[in-house]
């Protein structure tokens, strides 16, 4: 594509993927998370074109470009386009100022591996753009306009609390985001001399996005049947255990699960928060080892792979927490692990996940960082 040669951007913006140590599935139930972006990005140059209205995106990683009139956006049959094109379609909703542009996007971050790949890619560009064009659109509205698109334009029906981590973080802070109020508070994340480690399935089986939509529309289904009683409830957020107890034989029962693991997450979101202030590490990681439980009994949305890793790490004092991470059916899961013993356990469980699954497996060590910002 004639736009990389000779690129000469005049501005630089990174956008990085994230963690989220507990609150899984909590986020479009207006529950709590606690996520944190890591230090994998995707580096976006951009420049203006002088065009009325074409811009051109070119992907390092795929080697692959594409053109188009921003009079005529709509869904394509390439999945990584409809992030960019989503986004152009969102920010168009809002303003009219943004013109032709050219984009040259470059990523460390695995796709399919519940990092947010998806989230970085929407929110590095609506930022991006927002400066290129002085559109004076708030962090808010760029997390909300991203999520949108991805609404929109791929048809997931995710939450916020991926593009909220990816424009939000700080350099080793976790945030503590109620995704009701779509307020937080960061919560300073000292867990020296543990750190986090990724373990990635390479696995991303073919219920990830139809299985997502269906579990969100279990809990509004969940949350409206309670509603009919108890009217103030808007969603899951507002039922407590007593509340549903009473629910046990009129909810289905798939559906009563739903609620009952998310209703608990809650809890434990809020209780994961206060350990880490008081820097209860091993509480902490007990918390997540519950929550894996609850996704992958409760919830369902884990798979084989992701159980194994989790199991394995038991047997390591070194390992105090585990789960899987993101929307499940593959992915990675996060672990809390001593420093000393990460060589030791990534040799072991690589070796045992390869002999029962013939899968080789992803070791990632991830730091908190800072989110979506210009570099030089
Ligand atoms: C995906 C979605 C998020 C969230 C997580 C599960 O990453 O994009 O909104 O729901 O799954 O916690």
């Amino acid at each position: 594509m004639s736009v990389i040669k000779n690129f000469i951007p005049q501005i630089t913006i990174q956008s990085p993927g994230r963690v989220n140590f507990i609150g899984g599935h909590t986020d479009y139930n207006d529950g709590f998370v606690l996520p944190t972006a890591i230090d994998k990005n995707i580096i976006f140059k951009l420049k203006k074109n002088n065009s009325d209205n074409i811009c051109n995106i070119y992907s390092a990683n795929y080697d692959m470009s594409f053109s188009i009139s921003l009079e005529n956006i709509k869904v394509s049959d390439i999945t990584w386009e409809n992030y960019i094109l989503g986004v152009l379609h969102e920010i168009q909703q809002l303003t009219d100022k943004i013109k032709g542009f050219d984009c040259v996007l470059s990523s460390d971050i695995p796709i399919g591996s519940g990092i947010s790949s998806s989230a970085a890619l929407e929110c590095g560009l609506a930022y991006g753009l927002n400066e290129l064009f002085n559109l004076n659109l708030t962090k808010l509205t760029i997390i909300e306009l991203s999520q949108k698109a991805e609404n929109n334009f791929t048809g997931a029906m995710c939450g916020i609390m991926d593009q909220y981590a990816s424009v939000m973080s700080k350099k080793n802070k976790v945030i503590l985001l109620d995704c009701q109020s779509l307020t937080h508070e960061y919560i300073p994340l000292e867990i020296k001399p543990y750190k986090i480690l990724l373990l990635n399935t390479n696995v991303s089986h073919s219920l990830a996005s139809s299985e997502y939509n269906t579990r969100r529309k279990e809990c509004e289904k969940g949350a409206s049947i309670i509603s009919e009683k108890y009217p103030k409830v808007n969603s899951l957020r507002d039922v407590n255990e007593t509340i549903l107890a009473e629910f046990k034989t009129i909810l289905p029962e798939n559906i009563y699960r739903r609620c009952k693991y998310i209703i608990e997450e809650k809890t434990r979101v809020l209780d994961a928060a206060e350990a880490l202030k008081e820097n209860k590490l091993k509480d902490f990681g007990k918390l997540m080892y519950a929550t894996h439980i609850g996704l992958s009994n409760e919830y369902e949305v884990s798979c084989a792979e992701l159980d194994f890793l989790v199991e394995y790490s038991k047997d390591f004092d070194a390992v105090i927490g585990s789960r899987m991470m993101g929307g499940g059916f593959g992915g990675c899961t996060i672990n809390i692990i001593h420093e000393d013993a990460i060589s030791d356990f990534v040799e072991k469980v690589s070796k045992a996940y390869f002999e029962k699954f013939n899968i080789k497996l992803d070791t990632i060590e991830a730091n908190p960082s800072g989110g979506t910002s210009i570099i030089e």
